[in-house]
């Protein structure tokens, strides 16, 4: 019997230490544990954010190290390379690949035997890559994937509709980078499809859509350097659903086996998310030039694992 629920943060950047802080916030965990190799700066976000304590909902949170991940619910990988400017996420997975293959070995040797939430970049190539390193079955390691795509898409076509962004369903799926799969066929606004919600002649610009979505991060970072506000809310949600064993359905980066013709590569369909992880990935009915990207989608992230030692 666990006394008390435990996350640890791998890396406490500016994506690790905000989700140590929505977290906190959001009072799901008794104790965060940020790991990072600069301890330092673990320690100072740790004071930072022990700080708010007698403000926030109590939970204890200190700088620790791996073996404080023994006990675990869930590992969240932030750390990895960043990208700059232009940069797309893929052209730092070499560079990811490294660090991330560094934790998640010291995740399984201190012993933690929870789920992996993988949110560094690429995150499709480097969940796969703790799939690979860990051992741990499928089910248990989870990429943040496109559901902060979703969330933007959602936001974006709430702006053109005229709905709150939370009473549109719909789904960004494949890569959460520049090949993602902006899927209008499965955008529904109180069960109708854009084509009945739109008045004729007020249809949307779906193209403009899908790029407003898909270069979102990259408007951010030429902004501030970097994101983490919307990569670090995705987190949270998706701890939340493991720990409530809330069984939502949220697009995560999981393994495909199989699903429209994909097989060994992790990428972002709807999953059902639980206490034990991924407990069935679902595959919507899509349109044939929607299935087509997203198979696109599945070839560009193997062009990248082709040339990893995995
Ligand atoms: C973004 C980062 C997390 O899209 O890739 O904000």
């Amino acid at each position: 019997m666990i006394e008390h629920e435990r996350i640890v943060i791998v890396g406490a950047g500016h994506v690790g230490a905000t989700a140590a802080y929505a977290l906190m916030l959001r009072a799901l965990f008794e104790e965060i544990v940020l790991i990072d190799s600069d301890l330092a700066l673990a320690e100072a976000e740790a004071a930072d954010l022990s700080d708010a304590n007698a403000l926030a909902r109590p939970a204890r949170i200190w700088a620790g190290s791996y073996a404080d991940a023994a006990t675990a619910r869930i590992a969240v990988i932030t750390a990895g390379a960043a990208t700059h400017g232009s940069e797309s996420r893929l052209s730092v997975a070499s560079q990811s690949a490294m660090i991330v293959t560094t934790c998640v070995g010291e995740l399984v040797q201190a012993g933690f035997a929870g789920i992996i939430l993988v949110a560094a970049n690429p995150v499709d190539v480097m969940t796969l890559m703790a799939l690979r390193r860990s051992g741990f079955a499928s089910a248990k390691v989870i990429g943040t994937g496109t559901l902060l795509d979703t969330s933007r898409l959602k936001q974006t076509l709430a702006e053109s509709l005229q709905v709150t962004p939370g009473s549109i369903d719909g789904l960004v799926l494949g890569e959460h980078g520049d090949s993602e799969v902006a899927a209008f066929s499965t955008v529904r606004v109180g069960g109708l499809p854009l084509s009945e919600f739109c008045p004729p002649g007020q249809e949307l610009d779906q193209g403009q859509i899908a790029t407003e979505v898909r270069d979102a991060g990259y408007r951010i970072v030429q902004g501030k350097g970097y994101t983490s506000f919307g990569v670090a809310t995705a987190i949270v949600r998706i701890c939340e659903a493991i720990l409530r064993n809330e069984r939502a359905v949220l697009p995560v980066s999981t393994l495909l086996t199989g699903q429209y013709g994909i097989a060994d590569v992790c990428l972002s369909l709807p999953c059902i998310l639980g206490a034990g992880g991924v407990e069935r990935i679902l595959s919507p009915a899509l349109t044939p030039s929607e299935t087509a990207a997203l198979n696109a989608s599945a070839r560009a992230l193997q062009q990248v694992l082709a040339h990893m030692d995995l």
